[in-house]
C-alpha cells in the first residue's frame, strides 16, 4: 500500500508529466527522465517529494521553481495531510508560470496604471495597482484642479456641469512619456454621476491607443462601474478593453491583489490555432500577436515583383481582399508596394505591411529603419523583421525595440532563425518576437521549428508556401495533393495554403496574376479532414528550396 505522500506525490508526478508533456513537447514516452521516474512511480510509490521537485525542475526548468512553491512542495513531504486538490493546485501555479515565462513582458510589455483622482481614493487604489503589476504610474492632473466648490455635485458647480456636456474635455497638465512601451493600461477614475470624468475623455482622444489593452476600473460611494466604462470604448478606437471594476473606499491592497490576479494579465495568446470559421473567401481571419497588435493569416509575397508588375499586384490583392504585404529592403520594390497600397484605394491602416531589415544594413539600422518608411511612404511600419542572422543582429533587433517605442514600428519579428538561433538570440533582446518568417511548404514541413515557435507564442509564417518560383510546378502537380485538390473541387495551391493554415502557419504567397491572388484568398468554403492532414504530413522530404 502507497502511504498517503507517496501517492500525492504519485498523482502529482504524473500529471505533472502529462501536463508538461502537452505543454512543453516533451512526451512521457520519449523523455528518458520522464518515463524513468514515471515508471518508478508506478511500480513501487518509492518516489519522494524531493524527487518530484527534482523531475518538476528538469521538466519545466529550475527557474520557474521559487522558493516559496519549493517549500509548498516540500510541505507535503513532512505533513502528509495535503490532499490531492492541494498538490493540484500547485502544480497549476507551477505550470502557469512555466507555460507564461516566454511571454516575458518587458520593452513592449510594460503596463502602465493612468488614474485621475480628486479626494485620493483612486489614487490609493492605482499605486497597489502598480506596485503590484511593477507597472508605471500615471497621474492625470487636471490644468486647472478641482476645488472643493466644484465638486460639489447637484450644486450646478463645474463637475456637474462638465458630466452635463458630452463635448467636455477639460485639459490636461503634461503627459506620459512613450506611450508606445505600454501594452497593458489600467485606467482608474471616480464615478462622477455614473461616468467616468471627462478628463478621462480627453486623455483617451490624446493618444493612439489601438492594439493596447485597456482595463478600466473606478471607485465610487455605491454606483457600480455600470455603462462607464463602456462609454468610453469609441474614444480609443482600435485598443481592446477588458471588462472593468469597481471598488469602494478603504479597499485593501489584498482586494486589488486578487483582482490582478484574476486580470491573468501574462496569459500568452494561442497562436498555433487559428480561427478559421471567422473567415470568408475574400477576408482572411486574423491572429492575435504577442504584441497585441492583429495580423491577417494570408497575405501577398512580393519576392521579385518589380516596378509596375509590383505595383500593380498589390494594388490588385488588395483589391481582391488581401490585408497583408509582405516586402523587403532586399526585394528593392518597398516603395513599389507603397504605391501600390495607394493606388489600390484601401486606407493604408487597415493594411499590415511587412517588411525587413537586410545583413548589411544591420549596422546602421537606425538609417535603415527611416528608410524603409520613407520608401514605403508610411508613417509606421507594421512589422519589420531581421531578414537573417548575421553580424549586429541584435545591435539592429534593438534598433527596432527603439522604433518601436518612437512609435515607428509596432510589432518585430525574425526571418530565418531556427531553434538554435533563437535560444542564443532571445535571451538578449527585451521584445519577444511576434513573428517568425520560414522557408515552410509540404515537401519541408518544419514542425519541430512551428511547434517551438508556438509554445513561445511567436506566429509562424511560412515563405515559398508553394515550393518557391522554379520549384511550384512540381509541388503543385504532385499527385496526393492533386488527388485531394480534386476531392474538394480546389486548386493544388489551395490546398496547400489550407494545409498551412491548419498547422497554424501563416502563408504569403507570392504571385502577380490577379486569378491567382482570388484562389489564394479563397480558402475557407472548405476544410482537410484529419486523414488528408496526415497524407500532407507524410509528403515532408525534408527538402528546402533555398539556402537561407
Ligand atoms: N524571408 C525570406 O527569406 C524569404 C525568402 C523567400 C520568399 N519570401 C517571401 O515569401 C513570399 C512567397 O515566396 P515566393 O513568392 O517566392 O514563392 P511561392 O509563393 O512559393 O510561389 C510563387 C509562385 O507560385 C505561383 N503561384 C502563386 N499562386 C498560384 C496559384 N494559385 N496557382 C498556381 N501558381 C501560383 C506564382 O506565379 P504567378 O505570379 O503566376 O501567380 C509564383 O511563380 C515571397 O514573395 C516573399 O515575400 C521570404
Ligand atoms: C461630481 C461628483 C459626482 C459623483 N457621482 C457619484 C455617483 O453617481 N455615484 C456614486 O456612487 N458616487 C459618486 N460620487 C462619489 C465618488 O465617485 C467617490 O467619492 C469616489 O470614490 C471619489 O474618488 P477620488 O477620491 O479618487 O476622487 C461623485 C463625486 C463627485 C465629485
Amino acid at each position: 500500500m502507497m502511504k498517503k505522500t507517496e501517492k500525492i506525490t504519485g498523482i502529482v508526478l504524473a500529471v505533472i508529466l502529462l501536463v508538461c508533456g502537452c505543454f512543453f513537447g516533451c512526451s512521457i514516452e520519449t523523455s528518458a527522465t520522464g518515463t524513468m521516474y514515471y515508471g518508478d512511480v508506478d511500480r513501487n510509490g518509492q518516489v519522494a517529494v524531493s524527487d518530484a521537485l527534482l523531475v518538476l525542475k528538469h521538466v519545466v526548468g529550475a527557474q520557474v521553481i521559487t522558493d516559496s512553491l519549493a517549500l509548498q512542495l516540500a510541505d507535503m513531504n513532512h505533513d502528509g495531510e495535503q490532499d490531492v486538490s492541494d498538490a493540484l493546485l500547485i502544480l497549476k501555479t507551477v505550470v502557469g508560470i512555466a507555460k507564461r515565462e516566454p511571454y516575458r513582458s518587458g520593452g513592449q510589455g510594460k503596463t502602465l496604471v493612468v488614474y485621475f483622482s480628486c479626494t485620493g481614493t483612486t489614487e490609493t487604489l492605482a499605486k497597489y495597482a502598480a506596485d503590484i503589476l511593477g507597472g508605471d504610474l500615471y497621474e492625470i492632473v487636471p490644468e486647472d484642479p478641482y476645488t472643493e466648490e466644484d465638486l460639489a455635485y447637484y450644486t450646478g458647480g463645474r463637475a456637474d456641469r462638465e458630466q452635463n456636456d458630452p463635448s467636455a474635455r477639460p485639459a490636461i497638465s503634461g503627459q506620459v512619456d512613450n506611450m508606445e512601451q505600454y501594452d497593458t493600461i489600467l485606467l482608474g477614475y471616480p464615478i462622477w454621476h455614473s461616468q467616468a470624468p471627462r478628463i478621462i475623455s480627453t486623455f483617451l482622444e490624446s493618444y493612439d491607443l489601438a492594439g493596447k489593452t485597456i482595463i478600466p476600473f473606478c471607485t465610487s460611494h455605491s454606483s457600480g462601474i455600470g455603462s462607464s466604462a463602456d462609454n468610453l470604448h469609441h474614444l480609443a478606437p482600435g485598443a481592446n478593453w477588458r471588462e472593468g471594476r469597481r471598488f469602494g473606499s478603504g479597499v485593501s491592497r489584498q482586494e486589488v491583489e486578487s483582482w490582478i490576479a484574476g486580470l491573468d494579465l501574462n496569459k500568452m495568446p494561442d497562436v498555433s490555432v487559428f480561427d478559421l470559421a471567422a473567415g470568408e473567401n475574400g477576408k482572411a481571419p486574423v491572429v492575435t500577436l504577442n504584441s497585441g497588435y492583429e495580423m491577417p493569416i494570408v497575405g501577398l509575397g512580393t519576392y521579385s515583383l518589380l516596378d509596375d508588375v509590383c505595383v500593380d499586384s498589390v494594388a490588385a490583392a488588395l483589391q481582391r481582399g488581401f490585408r497583408m504585404i509582405d516586402t523587403a529592403y532586399m526585394y528593392g520594390n518597398e516603395k513599389e508596394v507603397g504605391e501600390g497600397i495607394r493606388k489600390s484605394g484601401v486606407p493604408r491602416e487597415d493594411v499590415f505591411v511587412i517588411t525587413k531589415l537586410y545583413p548589411n544594413q544591420y549596422g546602421d539600422a537606425v538609417e535603415a529603419i527611416d528608410m524603409a518608411l520613407e520608401k514605403l511612404g508610411v508613417d509606421y511600419i507594421d512589422m519589420m523583421l531581421l531578414h537573417h542572422p548575421g553580424d549586429n543582429d541584435v545591435a539592429a533587433y534593438k534598433a527596432m525595440e527603439q522604433a518601436v517605442a518612437d512609435g515607428k514600428i509596432r510589432s518585430l519579428g525574425l526571418s530565418n532563425w531556427y531553434i538554435e538561433e533563437m535560444e542564443a538570440f532571445l535571451p538578449q533582446v527585451d521584445i519577444p518576437p511576434a513573428l517568425v518568417q520560414n522557408e515552410i511548404h509540404p515537401y519541408y514541413q518544419e514542425s519541430e521549428v512551428i511547434d517551438y515557435m508556438h509554445q513561445k507564442g511567436i506566429v509562424m509564417q511560412a515563405w515559398y508556401p508553394l515550393g518557391g518560383r522554379g520549384h511550384q510546378s512540381e509541388l503543385l502537380s504532385d499527385p496526393v495533393i492533386e488527388k485531394i485538390a480534386q476531392a474538394h473541387g480546389k486548386s493544388a495551391a489551395q490546398v496547400i495554403l489550407r494545409w498551412d493554415l491548419q498547422n497554424g502557419v501563416v502563408v504569403i504567397p507570392g504571385s502577380s496574376n490577379p486569378d491567382h491572388m482570388t484562389e489564394n484568398i479563397s480558402l475557407f468554403d472548405f476544410s482537410l479532414t484529419e486523414e488528408e492532414m496526415a497524407e500532407m504530413g507524410r509528403l515532408n522530404r525534408n527538402e528546402k528550396h533555398d539556402w537561407y
